[in-house]
């Protein structure tokens, strides 16, 4: 709780109205749950999970309104009723992001990916060179099968894991304009992400979001988005960047958009729904061509989505609290783990993410520190954390070992991080006991599925 010229700030602005009861586990059960899982914490069946840090992406907790909104749609009976209501969805979700992001046209779609992959068809050819703050990888994905390349200009800083640097996420100026010089008239456009996923949810600050701009602009090329964390980024910079402590998150949120001539946006994460995704543009003719390929590719998102989607918007621009509450759990988290614990510094927006090389010297990259960690944690606690995306190359390169507790919008209690944080705690006291373990190679499986291991 604070206080502030109106009295005292409640500082959860919603309360439980639904649970879902979880199953009590004993360790014998996680034991074989475990072993029938191959050790592999992705595997393992959700009922049971205890706190399932995973992923933050389409797992937070509906609010009643988008409940309802979900139910209403659900019941429609005619196909005649579910286009009109189609419309009308579209019709609210884009007038509210209209007005909050400032981009002139919004195209909703399925998902994150789906908005990747439309707008790398229209913004990516055979050769186009993408400048890029250490994109996700599908959105690396989606430039590469496009023929195009991703040259990766974030700062240094986020390979720096314990330093104190604010804004880690941030576009290096220096090798932009060295990517710019190498690449000419091929470098076709920069694309930034918020609060940068790969290395610890890190933010990217307004001042370099402008300078970045700027050199856009010099050389003639689009800035775009990836701005499916811009909530927590926005946060991020009212808290840390000079001269936005009194900003409202809306003026920061439309601030960031200014910059931008588009972006791509996954609403699994801000927009507290488990399926939806947005391309925004200024350009009216990009826009239309991006609604062709999402017809074409079938990326149409259901009413319920869209619905859902525009009730999230009403709620979490309703006040700042939701995204303080939202933002100050993760750091809370942090809060408690900093001191002991190799955790990156300083917090991102979304999770917590542990130096597995740190927290277990003694276990070889080929033993598979971040997996035996990850099992570990489930077999003592019912805790479920991962790996998260991929690492990108540049990471890789250095060795880096990552395990992100991702923390999931408005599902969990306080109670629930304190356990989270003692069981990373009496892992770390246990950590002699985790030897790594053993990939089994299995004849006939492919490389795309799970990896299944074994103790060594
Ligand atoms: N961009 C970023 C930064 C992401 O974190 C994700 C997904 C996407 C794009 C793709 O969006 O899932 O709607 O297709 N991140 C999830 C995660 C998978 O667990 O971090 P999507």
């Amino acid at each position: 709780m604070k206080e502030n010229s109106s009295g005292i700030l409640f500082s959860i602005p919603y309360e439980i109205a639904l649970v879902r009861p979880l199953k009590q586990t004993t360790l014998q059960e996680r034991e074989e749950a475990l072993r029938a899982a191959y050790y592999n914490t992705e595997l393992i069946p959700q009922e049971l999970i205890y706190v399932d840090l995973k992923t933050d992406s389409g797992v937070s907790s509906l609010s009643t309104a988008q409940l309802a909104k979900l139910a209403g749609i659900g019941s429609l009976e005619s196909a005649m009723e579910m286009a009109a209501e189609g419309n009308r969805a579209f019709v609210r979700l884009s007038e509210s992001f209209q007005r909050i992001f400032g981009f002139p046209y919004m195209l909703p779609v399925a998902q994150g990916r789906s908005a990747e992959r439309i707008w790398a068809k229209l913004h990516v050819k055979e050769g186009t060179v993408v400048a890029g703050n250490m994109l996700f990888p599908s959105t690396r994905f989606h430039i590469e099968s496009n023929g195009g390349k991703v040259i990766d200009v974030i700062s240094d800083s986020a390979h720096d894991l314990y330093s104190a640097q604010l804004f880690k996420g941030n576009v290096d100026l220096t090798k932009l304009e060295a990517a710019f010089k190498e690449h000419g008239s091929k470098l076709g456009c920069v694309y930034v992400e918020l609060c940068v996923n790969s290395c610890g949810g890190h933010p990217v600050s307004l001042g370099n979001l402008k300078e970045v701009k700027a050199t856009a602009v010099a050389h003639k090329v689009p800035l775009f988005l990836d701005a499916c964390r811009i909530l927590e980024n926005s946060y991020l910079i009212k808290q840390r960047e000079p001269g936005y402590q009194n900003r409202s998150l809306q003026e920061i949120v439309n601030e960031t958009c200014l910059l931008a001539d588009g972006c791509t946006m996954s609403a699994l994460k801000d927009f507290l729904v488990p399926a939806g995704g947005i391309i925004a543009t200024r350009n009216e003719a990009s826009y239309q061509k991006a609604s062709v390929q999402s017809f074409l590719d079938g990326s149409q998102p259901a009413s319920a989505a869209m619905g859902a989607m525009g009730v999230a918007l009403q709620e979490i621009f309703a006040s700042d609290s939701y995204v303080t509450s939202r933002v100050e759990q993760v750091n809370y988290l942090w809060r408690r783990l900093k001191d002991g614990i190799p955790v990156l510094a300083p917090p991102g927006g979304h999770g917590v993410f542990i130096d597995v090389q740190k927290f277990l010297p003694h276990v070889p990259a080929e033993n598979y520190p971040a997996e035996a960690l990850a099992a570990f944690i489930y077999h003592m606690s019912g805790i479920r954390v991962s790996k998260g995306p991929p690492l990108a190359p540049s990471q890789t390169v250095r060795g880096l070992e990552l395990l992100r507790l991702a923390v999931p919008a408005r599902r969990y209690l306080q109670g629930h991080i304190d356990d989270v944080a003692e069981a990373v705690q009496y892992a770390y006291s246990r950590c002699d006991e985790i030897k790594g373990l053993r990939k089994i190679e299995k004849p006939g499986r492919s490389k795309f599925e799970p990896a299944l291991f074994a103790q060594p």
